[in-house]
């Protein structure tokens, strides 16, 4: 068994890390906007005012994507570029982007999936409470409502959130990633629960208002730890690891997606958090535990773990002189083997990798090509881990690089490479890297590598 015919090959972006445009045509500030003001926050003072200035060259990137034989696109909508108070008066310039957005990939057969959130939170709510006001659910639904009346006439695939253990984790815990909050852990659950809470609102008022036939999920980070070895105990203490939770922090699978799926909080987070737990309201779990379609889920790297002889598990000291990216995470292609197989085991939701890729040292080489044989060998080794899963019994729907073009990588600035595509960015010429040629292929031959 390989990839099924119906298996989608795509790419993936965020509207903060490329559009650019911050400050055009009547968008609001976001959260990264104002971050990116502070100084020592990012990366040589790095900003994405104008990133990959994607927001007047979406036209040359939508042909590039269909020059890879890209599927599908996984982009996401700027919340305040649209409503630049995050709720009320719609800022219609910004909604025609998307708008134009969306047809230029149509045109381009590239099918569109939209993330509604990934982390450009309108600063206008952040003032009112952000994510700790318990109505940030219904301003996200207010949001959701606007874009699905807009695109879903042409829109099938739609994401709610992308990995909310970065947002509220990265954002309101340690404070690295906007909105820059070092809250206590009680605080952090409860902005927790607003997000779950405005997910599942979003999903509703997508399935109500949707013009074609919605597909819908959401993409959470993949915790998938990886077994010492093939003996049963060290596949079991894989599997309690990945699913557990072992600290105050939003380091987990289960604490966002099994309310998400099982409409409830999983019992060892209870159980350690029952200090912090926030005020659950009658109807909060259900409304969060809407039906989904898939579980899209990002993986890049992960720990290996083995049975420990208490019962319990260990995780396995890495190797000396691992095999790192540039970020540098550790190259294990087997977290997408263990990933796909312990999560749709226990969610039984066909699973779409909604980002897998790789940060490389890139740069145009004497011939003028960018050449990226790590990326080539990187991308070779996961999809072949993931083939396996799938050979296994995973039921699996796609598969999405990160990312379609070199972009302002977060707190890192411009200085991690991701794309596909390669960006100089004192020009913005883009230009295909070996890896999107290489892509292609594979494309071309439905993961026949
Ligand atoms: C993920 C983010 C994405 C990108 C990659 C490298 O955590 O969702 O925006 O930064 O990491």
């Amino acid at each position: 068994m390989s990839f099924s015919n119906d298996f989608i090959w795509g790419a993936s972006a965020s509207s903060y890390q490329i559009e650019g445009g911050a400050y055009e045509d009547g968008k609001g500030l976001s959260v990264w906007d104002m971050l990116c003001k502070s100084p020592g926050k990012i990366w040589e003072g790095d900003t994405g005012d104008v990133a990959c200035d994607h927001c007047h060259r979406y036209e040359e990137d939508a042909r590039l994507m269909c020059e890879i034989g890209l599927q599908a696109y996984r982009l996401s909508i700027s919340w305040p570029r649209v409503l630049p108070n995050g709720i009320g008066e719609v800022n219609e310039k910004g909604l025609a982007f998307y708008d134009r957005l969306i047809d230029a990939l149509l045109q381009n057969n590239v099918q569109p999936w939209v993330t509604l959130f990934h982390w450009d939170y309108p600063y206008a709510l952040h003032c009112r409470g952000g994510w700790l006001n318990r109505d940030s659910a219904d301003w996200f639904a207010e949001y959701t409502q606007v874009i699905i009346d807009k695109l879903s006439d042409r829109v099938a695939h739609w994401i709610t959130q992308n990995e909310p253990q970065c947002y509220i984790g990265f954002g309101h815990q340690t404070g690295e990633h906007a909105p820059g909050l070092k809250l206590g852990f009680a605080e952090v659950l409860l902005a927790a629960h607003h997000s779950l809470l405005a997910h599942g609102k979003s999903v509703q008022v997508i399935r109500a208002r949707a013009k074609i036939k919605p597909i819908i999920g959401a993409a959470p980070v993949g915790i998938a730890k990886i077994p010492a070895s093939n003996q049963s105990e060290d596949i079991n203490a894989a599997r309690a690891a990945t699913f557990a939770i072992s600290g105050k922090n939003c380091w987990s699978n289960t604490w966002f997606a099994d309310p998400m799926i099982f409409g409830k909080y999983p019992e060892d987070g209870l159980k350690l958090f029952s200090k912090e737990m926030p005020e659950i309201r009658a109807g909060d779990m259900a409304t969060i535990c809407q039906p989904l379609d898939f579980y899209g889920v990002n993986i890049y790297f992960d720990e290996t773990v083995r049975a420990h002889s208490d019962g319990g598990y260990e995780v396995v000291k890495k190797p000396i002189g691992p095999a790192l990216t540039t970020m540098p995470w550790e190259v294990t292609p087997e977290a997408l083997y263990w990933g796909p197989k312990f999560l749709f085991e226990r969610y039984q939701l066909p699973i779409v990798v909604t980002e897998n890729g790789m940060a490389n040292c890139d740069w145009i080489h004497l011939d003028g090509k960018v050449h990226d044989p790590q990326r080539i060998d990187f991308l070779t080794r996961y999809l072949r881990a993931y083939q396996r899963a799938i050979a296994g019994g995973v039921m699996a729907k796609g598969y999405f690089v990160w990312s379609v073009l070199d972009n302002f990588e977060w707190g890192h600035g411009y200085k991690q490479r991701l794309g596909l595509i390669y960006v100089d960015y004192a020009t913005q010429q883009r230009m295909l890297k070996d890896s999107a040629h290489w892509y292609r292929k594979v494309i071309a031959a439905n993961g026949a590598i």
